[in-house]
């Protein structure tokens, strides 16, 4: 925790009060329209979270729910099933084979169909491919690939055979794909010779050289090609897609998993440097997923969904491979840059697709509306029946934006609210039901339960506060890879009572329409991605000419908020808009592209308090150009005034 707890307290907020209940049209059909299922799930939440968990297949029903205390609950833990399983094998089971499951675009323009016939001959294949080389249960498989179908087979092809996925997002550097690798001893590397990304081929098959050459762990790297990218391949290691696959067979017995083994691992930033390895099991995260798409989405058998997410993060786990998938979604998946060639592609592919239900990111939204109005007005948008938002919050401008442009006034928005330690989302609307508030995730879906907190652990009902998970739910993470303690600190030390703390703050009205103020700790979220201020700090400190690093985030109209790294450098470098450019390009390079601070001021000295602590909140009213907060507790005042009058004239 920063200096700086009572920021969702004094944070000011715009009014909103504009109303939009649920279209009647929409209601008519909607899988959920009135609010019993709320009194339901209330009344008990356990049989209400059985009775999901029983529309999926178990291979061993499960007599118990719920069991266990904070921090170490376990679901359904005397069940067995597969999620794999769940995903394909039922579908084609049921005569849906021919269903299609994916309409897969490439950013070249190359498209691919797969039903899910199609997809379970495809993931076994896969999956034998991956017993060939020696991987079985519980093994831990490393991820880097771009946003192609193989991508979502491999996951399955992982979950078939009980092996722990462990997805790095594309856009990370070799050094984050090392640390990955390393923290969680992934025994296989599986990645692309490179993807297509506003036209041309970002290279993977070169970093993961890079990666694999200090992890002790890593026995074979399959390479998919992808991009027609010249790479070289280490004789005895590396093995192509292709050849993986070549001749296996298109059965594979699939391993029998307790709802409680690992399903999978998905590193994401904290308060320090390093990243935590968020663990998800079988049979609370599916039945989770599966219901949040069935009841959030109104998934329907014609449905034809669209989540914009890299897989690479929770978003794509959720709510394109498990959520979607186990529900026998038809879904669009889509490689590249929403405004390659040009600003229309993402409007073309809801037309050519005839997308229903598309979900997508407050800064996707923001930049749309940059862009202008015309793009989204060439084409036919009619398909779409309903709109959703994750990652952070969304500015009514924005979601007015949203409902009226793409959503043609007709269609509802899901705010949708909830963590990759979540697993799945907690806090939205159900369309059919609720009655939405621009800028509210508005309410707690069925069967969860929030609160709002002060520092002490008071209750707030009303009013800002800290957001507090005080329920167990099925998809909650289990733990962090290989450090129980840290996921006792992180997540259930901040009250002494043992209840979750998100560190979200949040504001909740007089009718509890919840509205989510942002992060309270030292984690900064980049067009909706996590990103630790220590963790860039860390990169920062190890180039040669800076000294000390304080990073903080500031607003940015397009992003959400931008990184701002203020440097002190070593004796003997000179400041120079050179070097700050050099030290853009180094963070990328250590953690990843979408981490490159945007700002980067060279300094002579930096705020802190009498005890040596920096003073983040002053340094975030520097970046953000407002006037200086208390200064009473700095060491030295003076150093705050001249930060910002250097901040301003170096804009
Ligand atoms: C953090 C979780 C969940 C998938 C994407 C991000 C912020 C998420 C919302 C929303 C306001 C939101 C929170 C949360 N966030 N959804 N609808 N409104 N803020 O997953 O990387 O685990 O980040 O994203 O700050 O704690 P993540």
């Amino acid at each position: 925790m920063s200096d700086e707890k009572a920021r969702p307290g004094i944070e000011a907020l715009l009014e909103e009060t504009r109303q939009f209940p649920p279209p009647a049209d929409f209601v008519a059909k909607a899988a959920v329209s009135n609010t019993s299922l709320y009194e339901q799930a209330e009344n008990d939440p356990e049989a209400y979270w059985a009775a999901w968990a029983r529309k999926l297949d178990w291979i061993l029903d499960f007599e118990t729910v719920l069991e266990g205390e904070a921090p170490d609950f376990t679901w359904f833990a005397d069940g067995k099933l597969n999620a794999y399983v769940n995903c394909l094998d039922r579908h084609v089971e049921a005569g849906l084979g021919d269903k299609v499951a994916l309409h897969f675009e490439g950013e070249p323009g190359d498209r691919r169909t797969l039903t899910y016939a199609d997809l379970l001959r495809e993931v076994c294949r896969a999956a034998n491919g991956l017993r060939s080389l020696g991987v079985t249960k519980g093994d831990r498989v490393a991820v880097y690939l771009p946003m192609v179908p193989e991508l979502a087979i491999t996951l399955l092809a992982c979950a078939r055979i009980g092996a722990i996925h462990s997805v790095v997002f594309g856009g990370f550097s070799a050094d984050s794909l090392r640390d990955r690798i390393n923290d969680s001893g992934c025994k296989v590397l599986i990645t692309a010779d490179a993807g297509w990304r506003r036209g041309k081929p970002v290279p993977l098959k070169a970093t993961s050289d890079e990666a694999v050459a200090a992890t002790p762990t890593i026995e074979k790297m399959v390479v998919l090609e992808r991009a027609g990218v010249r790479h070289e391949m280490v004789e005895g290691r590396d093995i192509h897609w292709s050849d993986l696959i070549d001749g296996q067979p298109d059965e594979c017995q699939p391993e029998w998993m307790d709802a409680e083994d690992v399903l999978f691992i998905l590193y994401t930033s904290g308060t320090t440097g390093k990243p935590k390895g968020i663990v998800h099991t079988t049979g609370g995260y599916l039945t989770g997923v599966s219901a949040t798409t069935r009841l959030v989405f109104d998934l329907k058998d014609d449905d034809v969904f669209w989540c914009t997410a890299d897989i690479g993060w929770i978003t794509g786990h959720s709510y394109i491979v498990y959520g979607p998938m186990s529900q026998g979604a038809t879904q669009v998946m889509y490689e590249g840059a929403p405004d390659w060639p040009d600003c229309t592609r993402f409007w073309n592919l809801i037309e050519q697709y005839g997308v229903t239900i598309f979900y997508t990111a407050p800064t996707a939204i923001r930049a749309f509306m940059k862009w202008g109005d015309d793009f989204p007005a060439s084409a036919d948008l009619s398909s779409l029946r309903l709109l959703g938002t994750v990652g952070e919050p969304i500015n009514p401008e924005a979601w007015t934006w949203y409902h009226e442009r793409i959503g043609g006034g007709r269609c509802p928005i899901v705010d949708t609210w909830w963590q990759t330690e979540t697993g799945h989302i907690m806090i939205s609307p159900l369309p059919g039901v609720t009655t939405l508030r621009p800028g509210s995730a508005t309410h707690p879906l069925p069967g969860i339960s929030v609160e709002l907190r002060t520092e002490e652990g008071e209750v707030i009902d009303e009013g800002g506060g800290y957001l507090a998970l005080n329920r167990p739910w099925p998809g909650m993470l289990r733990g962090i890879w290989g450090d129980p303690d840290r996921f006792v600190r992180q997540y259930w030390s901040f009250w002494d009572d043992k209840v979750y703390f998100t560190g979200d703050g949040a504001k909740r009205d007089g009718e509890g329409y919840i509205v989510i103020l942002g992060r309270v700790d030292d984690v900064i979220s980049v067009s909706g991605h996590r990103i630790g201020t220590m963790e860039v700090e860390s990169a920062i400190v190890e180039h040669p000419a800076v000294a000390e690093a304080a990073v903080v985030g500031r607003k940015d109209d397009i992003t959400g908020e931008a990184i701002c790294a203020f440097l002190i450098l070593r004796d003997g470098f000179d400041h120079s808009p050179e070097l700050r450019a050099e030290v853009q390009d180094f963070v990328g390079r250590k953690i990843g592209r979408f981490a490159r601070p945007k700002d980067v001021l060279l300094t002579a000295d930096l705020p802190k308090t009498r005890s040596g602590k920096i003073m983040r909140r002053l340094l975030r009213d520097i970046a953000e150009g407002r006037a200086l907060g208390d200064v009473t507790t700095l060491a030295d005042p003076g150093v705050v005034q001249s930060l910002k009058d250097r901040y301003q004239a170096e804009g």
